[in-house]
C-alpha cells in the first residue's frame, strides 16, 4: 500500500528565538508540497513560540513522560505538549535510550499516554554497528519494536515508527538501499501481524543521515513512508529538497 509520506525534522538541542524565522520559512515552504506531510519536533521550550508562528503547521515534541502528572522534576507531560500546541511527539529516540537509560517498556508507556492524550507519535527504533555487523539488525529491531509497541492504535492520532539504525546518526554513513528495504518490510509484516489492516497503514520512516543528496533513493524503497532528519532539517535550505524528494 503507498502512504502518503511525512518528512519530520527533529531539532534536537538546537533552537532558539532567532531561529523561528527558519520555522517560518520551513512552514511557508511546506504548503508548496501539498502530497506530502511536514513537521517539526522542536525543543519543548520552544514548542509554544513555534506553533504560534507557524498556526496550522505541525509542531512536536521530543519526548514526553508516561505520566498524566505528578512530580517529575524536569519532565513534560502530553497534555503540557498539547497546551503548548503541539500535535505530535517523538519517543524512544536512541539518544534517549542511550542517554536516559529509556528501556521499551517505559517507551511503550509514553506512547500510550501520548496517544491516550491525543498526541500523535514518532516510534524510533534501531540498532548499534556491532549488531549490524553481526547480522542481527533485523532481530533486534523487531524484539525493541515488540516491546515498544502500543497496545492500541487509531488513524488519528496516528503512529509512525522511525527505523533510526544508530550508526548512521549524523554520521553521514546511511545503509544500503537493500538493507532499508529488509528492515521496513519485516516492520511493516510485524506492524501488520500485531495490528491487522490498521498495521498497514502505520507510516515507516527511515531516520539517519538523510540529506538532499540521498533523500530520493531513500524514498525509492519500498515501505519507506518518509523521513525523520536531524542535521538537515535545521534550515530550509537543507530540509526543503528533501520534502520535495518526498513529494516526487
Ligand atoms: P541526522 O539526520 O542528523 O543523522 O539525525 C537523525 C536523527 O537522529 C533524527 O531523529
Amino acid at each position: 500500500m503507498e502512504l502518503r509520506k511525512l518528512v519530520a525534522g527533529n531539532w534536537k538541542m538546537h533552537g532558539l528565538s532567532t531561529d523561528l524565522a527558519e520555522i517560518e520559512a520551513i512552514a511557508s515552504a511546506a504548503r508548496n508540497f501539498r502530497g506530502v506531510d511536514v513537521a517539526l519536533c522542536v525543543p519543548a521550550i520552544l514548542i509554544e513560540r513555534a506553533a504560534r508562528a507557524v498556526p496550522g503547521f505541525p509542531i512536536g515534541g521530543q519526548d514526553v513522560h508516561e505520566a498524566g502528572e505528578g512530580a517529575h522534576t524536569g519532565c513534560t507531560s502530553a497534555r503540557m505538549l498539547i497546551d503548548a500546541g503541539a500535535s505530535l511527539t517523538i519517543v524512544g529516540h536512541s539518544e534517549r535510550r542511550e542517554g536516559q537509560l529509556e528501556s521499551d517498556a517505559e517507551i511503550k508507556a509514553k506512547a500510550e499516554t501520548a496517544i491516550e492524550c491525543g498526541l500523535g507519535v514518532i516510534l524510533c527504533v534501531g540498532e548499534i554497528l556491532e549488531v549490524r555487523e553481526q547480522c542481527a539488525a533485523v532481530s533486534t529491531v523487531l524484539a525493541q519494536l515488540d516491546g515498544s509497541l502500543p497496545d492500541r492504535i487509531s488513524t488519528h492520532p496516528e503512529l509512525a515508527i522511525a527505523y533510526e539504525p544508530i550508526w548512521a546518526i549524523g554520521t553521514g554513513k546511511i545503509p544500503t538501499a537493500v538493507e532499508i528495504g529488509e528492515m521496513h518490510a519485516a516492520l511493516r509484516a510485524r506492524l501488520a501481524e500485531r495490528y491487522g489492516a490498521e498495521g498497514e497503514r502505520v507510516r515507516i520512516l527511515y531516520g539517519g543521515s538523510v540529506k538532499s543528496s540521498n533523500a530520493a533513493e531513500i524514498f525509492a524503497v519500498s515501505n519507506v513512508d518518509g523521513a525523520l532528519v536531524g542535521g538537515a532539517s535545521l534550515k530550509a535550505a537543507d530540509f526543503m529538497p528533501i520534502v520535495a524528494a518526498a513529494a516526487s
